[in-house]
């Protein structure tokens, strides 16, 4: 891979005293304004914090879901905000719009080392537009806050496969760099991908095997095992003749898995599915949870997790693996009742002698929501859907605008 304009010490010297924008993916889950998972907010502070030591003035941009290119308190960076400046240990300023007025009066009266936050980008229809031309009048306008002498920084992991404002076209209007944690996620999945260390083991789990096809595609070629549990793995138990009750099930895939199978067949790579499940009467009725076999779910109910015979050989056949990718939580993760298959799963992955790699999004919340120690796994991303598209092999639009 190309060698990238990272935060090396000429960059962090040539800052001081400059607007310094940086994209960073703060797109945390909320409960009302309570912020249930802080993961990605501190996972953007060592970036910031490395440019408000140099001196810079720095601007964050990010987003909070998806709102419809307008403002919508729902939405609001505001807690954000708050978080990050007791994470920073120093007050963040919070610009109440993105590049109007607020953001304005915002960024000029940040000193050197001083940190703001500009309200969600996506408050802004350009930000997200499919049109070049809407997106790039808004990207002008962040462009602008930066001033003459200012800088952009990509440092929001979870975006770069968006070709987005803040994400691609402000890196073509100013002088860039790569961020910290970008050039971290970046180094670790081309570690994925380059000649990994065998037995190489992917665990996939979430609620749709459509989107999962194009990672299945490209795995299949490289790992040795690939253990299926979540929504997902109902398609697969179908595809194999068996009866899934009211578990989740696409029936428009079952020729594409059972493609998969035929095809895991012929390049030696094991799919492991498994033999139990917990199901329920009906979704989330923690009451009604029971483990029955894979081949005798009843008509009347629907699976939400792996059993525990299915958790201990899925923990044994990562037990001898050098490397592993997991993304996608087994089960109903945020019930008790649900969470066991998930829970064996992060289990195994601490144990791995080898790279252990958690892709992010609800994976990465369920390794924090169980309790885990976050440095028992060798890297813990914070991109969902970018590092299952870096795994696909496509194009990031925020990575390769920064090789120009
Ligand atoms: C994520 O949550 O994966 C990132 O923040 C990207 O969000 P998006 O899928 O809404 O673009």
């Amino acid at each position: 891979m190309t060698e990238f304009n990272g935060l090396r010490r000429e960059f962090l010297d040539s800052v001081s005293g400059k607007r310094v924008l940086v994209r960073s993916d703060l797109n945390v889950p909320l409960d009302g304004t309570r912020i249930t998972d802080d993961g990605r907010i501190r996972a953007s502070v060592p970036t910031i914090r490395a440019l408000a030591d140099a001196g810079a003035r720095v601007v964050v941009m990010a987003h909070l879901g998806r709102p419809k290119g307008e403002p919508d308190p729902a939405y609001s960076l505001a807690p954000v905000a708050a978080r990050l400046g007791e994470l920073l240990g120093a007050p963040v300023a919070f610009a109440t719009d993105t590049v109007g007025a607020s953001a304005r009066e915002t960024v000029t009266a940040l000193q050197d080392g001083q940190v703001a936050l500009l309200e969600n980008v996506r408050f802004n229809a350009g930000e997200t537009s499919k049109d070049d031309a809407e997106r790039g009048a808004f990207a002008d306008q962040l462009a602008g806050l930066a001033g003459a002498d200012g800088a952009f920084v990509s440092d929001g992991f979870g975006v770069v496969h968006r070709k987005q404002a803040s994400v691609y076209d402000v890196a073509q209007r100013l002088p860039h760099a790569m961020g910290g944690l970008v050039a971290a996620e970046v180094e670790v999945l081309r570690r994925l991908t380059v000649d990994p260390e065998r037995p190489y083991v992917v665990v996939l789990g979430g609620s749709k095997v459509s989107d999962k096809l194009g990672v299945i595609d490209n795995l299949l070629g490289k790992a040795d095992k690939l253990l299926i549990g979540g929504g997902m793995v109902f398609t697969f138990l179908r595809a194999d003749g068996l009866e899934v009750g009211n578990s989740l099930l696409e029936e428009d895939q079952l020729d594409t898995v059972r493609a998969y199978q035929d095809r895991a067949k012929e390049l030696g790579v094991e799919i492991v599915l498994p033999t139990d499940i917990v199901v329920a009467d009906s979704f989330g009725d923690e009451a009604s949870a029971r483990v029955v076999a894979a081949d005798a779910i009843p008509a009347d109910s629907l699976g939400l997790d792996i059993g525990p015979e299915s958790g201990k050989a899925f923990a044994a056949a990562l037990a001898d693996a050098r490397t592993v990718f997991w993304n996608g939580p087994m089960g109903v993760f945020e019930q008790p009742a649900f969470a066991e298959g998930t829970r064996a799963v992060a289990d195994a992955l601490t144990k791995v002698d080898g790279l252990s790699v958690v892709g992010g999004g609800d994976s990465a919340a369920a390794v924090r929501t169980l309790g885990f120690d976050e440095a028992a796994f060798g890297h813990i991303s914070t991109g969902g859907g970018a590092s299952l598209e870096y795994l696909e092999g496509k194009e990031l639009p925020g990575i390769t605008v920064l090789e120009d």
